[in-house]
């Protein structure tokens, strides 16, 4: 007779015994919100491809905040879209921007209750969508450099908790940890894209965000999708440079990218699970043909037994309702 020797299976016969072995865990704690606020007369505005993500006015961003706050999610990451483009982005380093001036109402009116991240970057506020400063129709790494550093420093004056730089430019992190440093904000974490993919799943978000590049791509300063030991070293570089989080962008698709720098670095992960993600899941779900709070934790948890600590997702309301109501 052949019987199994050990059963696997033993553990799984009630939801019980599968909750005393769970190995991930899903919590409200470690997910932070993505939010798009727009210099504009209307409250919000609905973008097709990204169903329930709005562009709101710093009025309808406040009143949205409210909801956030009430579920507990501790953090969101924060994009801003000016009224005006030029080639050099002025608006992204203009002290009343649309960003500093949302992250001073929301710090006004909410206080601790709710973290600002800040991304940093120039692709909403160029009028060519590159993430910096054109030379010779390429992006020029140094020039953008020293914008980067503007950008983030007007931001932390403004009371941003964290900054978050997306660009992808060389040296970066170096740059503005030191601007932060010699202006006295020693103490604000910068969570660096470290290893930010140049990925087809962005495109929804260039519909929120205003953001797609007039001509040609982002490959010549985003990562090949091909690679994974680049990964480790844009991740290294970064850390080294001085970024207290590192993140892997997208997630869905570089779940073994999350997991190779968990295991290679000691310091907290972050992974944005980007809006492509949501898209997907979204729309064919809207159509019924999968089950959404499923596949949304499916996903989420997957993110997390990868090896990620913090999640960046636009499903985080969801996730905190579900979590809240003790449904998961
Ligand atoms: C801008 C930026 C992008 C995202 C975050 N910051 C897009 C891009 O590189 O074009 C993508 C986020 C998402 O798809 O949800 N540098
Ligand atoms: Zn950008």
């Amino acid at each position: 007779m052949a019987y199994p020797e050990y059963r696997p299976r033993r553990l799984r016969k009630n939801e019980k015994l599968r909750g005393l072995i769970q190995e991930t865990e899903l919590s409200t704690k470690h997910l932070v919100y993505p939010m798009f606020v727009k210099e504009m007369h209307e409250k919000k505005v609905f973008i097709p491809s990204m169903p329930d993500v709005f562009q709101f006015s710093i009025e309808g961003l406040l009143k949205e905040i409210e909801g956030v706050v009430e579920l507990s999610i501790p953090a969101i990451l924060l994009f801003g879209i000016p009224a005006k483009k030029d080639d050099v982005g002025s608006e992204a380093y203009n002290e009343k921007g649309i960003i500093q001036e949302a992250t001073r109402r929301i710090k006004k009116l909410f206080g601790d209750d709710i973290l600002v991240i800040t991304d940093v970057c120039m692709c909403e506020y160029t009028s060519h969508g590159h993430c910096g400063i054109i030379r010779d129709g390429y992006v020029d790494n140094d020039e953008t450099l020293k914008l980067l550093a503007e950008i983030a420093l007007s931001h932390v004056k403004a009371g941003a908790d964290m900054v978050a730089p997306s660009d992808m430019m060389d040296g970066r992190i170096k740059f503005i940890r030191q601007m932060l440093d010699i202006n006295g904000y020693h103490n604000i974490p910068i969570m660096s894209y470290a290893a930010k993919y140049a990925s087809t799943l962005y495109s929804p978000f260039r519909d929120v965000a205003e953001s797609a590049p007039q001509f040609g791509d982002r490959r010549s300063y985003q990562m090949d999708v091909p690679n994974q030991k680049e990964a480790l070293r844009e991740i290294g570089l970064d850390i080294e440079e001085g970024a207290d989080i590192i993140m892997v962008k997208p997630a869905m698709f570089f779940l073994d990218i999350i997991h190779l720098a968990k295991k290679t670095f000691n310091i907290p992960l972050a992974a944005y699970s980007v809006s492509g993600e949501y898209a997907m899941i979204k729309h064919t779900a809207e159509k019924g043909f999968i089950d959404y709070k499923k596949t949304v934790i499916e996903l989420t948890t997957s993110i997390k037994r990868a090896g990620a600590d913090i999640i960046i997702t636009y499903f985080a309301k969801d996730i905190a309702k579900w979590l809240k109501e003790n449904s998961i």
